[in-house]
This record gives structure tokens, sequence and C-alpha cells, in this order.
């Protein structure tokens, strides 16, 4: 049985949609692994085995998908507490720290996942990691466009002991010159390091303290369920 990873990613995020019930204030991920779950969603509301539920999508693309599948949506200026978010991430470390952002939507998605009383992080077994940035992935950071050469270099500067890299990251599609724009109209600069950058939380508060530096793409202690899907089955662990 050899299964993709996809099929891994849809096992992980149908799975914690068993966590939904009727009634309940949504936080709605973004990426490939929550697609599927907000399909999922969709499925179940059609069906009536889900009513009376409403969204809080975490992207406009999540909007739009949100939409087209007539989930009812809202935002956190009108529902500020959420019971549950749904949400992949691009790796998660031992202690369920994450690194979030590779799709770009970090800001909206911490600002929704922020308030939510339990937040359910799906993932195939391939985003585990020992420590963050050990994938050799990259750390993303929400900038303000102005200088944002200036804060590249500040960040460069700040995790020069971890042998930090930062790219400013381009847009994929169309004109490969232009940057990546984000839902908020910022830049996302990638940050690359050869070592641990040991002190996850000094390391996200010291980021912050640059004013060009609107969030990074480490979610700290919010994940209170991580669902893994591997070839094994399926694994859920609170916290
Ligand atoms: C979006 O900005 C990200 O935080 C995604 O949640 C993350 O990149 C996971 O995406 P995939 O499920 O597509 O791997």
């Amino acid at each position: 049985l050899i299964l993709t990873q996809d099929e891994l990613k849809k096992i992980a995020a149908y799975k914690a949609v068993e966590f939904v019930e009727s009634n309940m204030v949504l936080g709605l991920g973004t990426g490939s692994t929550a697609k599927h779950a907000i399909d999922r969603i969709g499925e179940l509301l059609k069906q009536g085995k889900l009513t009376n539920i409403i969204g809080i999508p975490t992207s406009t693309k999540t909007h739009e998908q949100a939409l087209s599948l007539n989930i009812p949506l809202s935002d956190i200026d009108t529902h500020p507490v959420l019971d549950l978010a749904i949400d992949g991430a691009d790796e998660v470390d031992p202690d369920m720290n994450l690194v979030k952002g590779r799709g770009g939507s970090l800001l909206r998605e911490k600002m929704i996942e922020g308030c939510c009383k339990k937040f359910v992080v799906i993932v195939d077994e391939s985003k585990l990691v020992d420590y963050v940035g050990g994938s050799g992935l990259a750390l993303p950071v929400e900038v303000v466009p102005f200088c944002w050469k200036f804060t590249a270099n500040k960040l460069e500067e700040l995790f020069c002991d971890a042998g930090c890299v930062a790219k400013l990251r381009i847009n994929a599609d169309g004109n490969k010159n232009a940057p990546y724009v984000t839902d908020n109209g910022n830049y996302i600069i990638d940050l690359y390091f050869k070592k641990d950058i040991g002190d996850l939380k000094a390391a996200g508060d010291a980021m912050l303290r640059f004013a060009g530096v609107v969030e990074h793409g480490m979610f700290i202690d919010m994940a209170t369920t991580l669902i893994v899907a591997s070839e094994m089955g399926v694994t859920v662990r609170h916290k």
C-alpha cells in the first residue's frame, strides 16, 4: 500500500473534521492540506450532517474555496472567539511548535488561530522536524514593502550566528522578477538557517522589534492537537 503525499494530507484532514460539531465558529486554514478539510466540511454541511457552522477564512484563497462550497463566512471583528481552527503547517517540532507561511498566509493565520479554543494542526509525516528550520525550508517573515532590503539585512544580522540567509520571495507565477505580495499588501522575506536558532520565543520577539517586520511564521505554543498521517496510519496527539 503506497499512499501519495496528497492522500496522506487528506487522511489527516478528514480526521480533524471529526472534531467539528454543529454550531461551531471555525477557523479555516490555508494550503493543500487544509483545503481537504474545508472540502470535507462543505460536504458534511451539504449532507446536513453539520449545521450552523460559521467559517473564518485565513486567506483570500480559502475565502474563495469556502464561498464555492456555500460555507457561511465571517471574521474575527464579528466573532473574536473561535471554537476550533484546522490548518496545515510547513514544519512541526517535537513540542508542537510550528513554522507556517510557505503559502504566504501567516499573518491572517496567526491572528485567527490565536483566537481559538482548540487549534488542530494537520500534516503528513514529512512535516515533522527535530528543530525549527530542520527541514531546510525557509522561515517566512512578513515585512512591509518600504525598504525591505534594510529589514532583510537586519534579519540576517540578527541570526548571523545561525548562518542566516534572507531572500525576498518572488512571485511564483507570471512576472518572475516581481515580489510576492501577501493578502495584506506586504512582502515575504524567507530566512534560511545553517544551524538551530535556539530559543524560539527570544528569536521571534527579536524579529518583532524591527519596525519593518509585520509578523514571523513561528507559531509557538499555539497548536493544541496534532494529527499526523503516515503509511502506518494516523495519530492524534493533544497538548
Ligand atoms: C500557508 O501560509 C501556510 O501556513 C500553510 O498552512 C502551510 O504552508 C501548509 O501548507 P500545505 O498544507 O500545502 O503543506
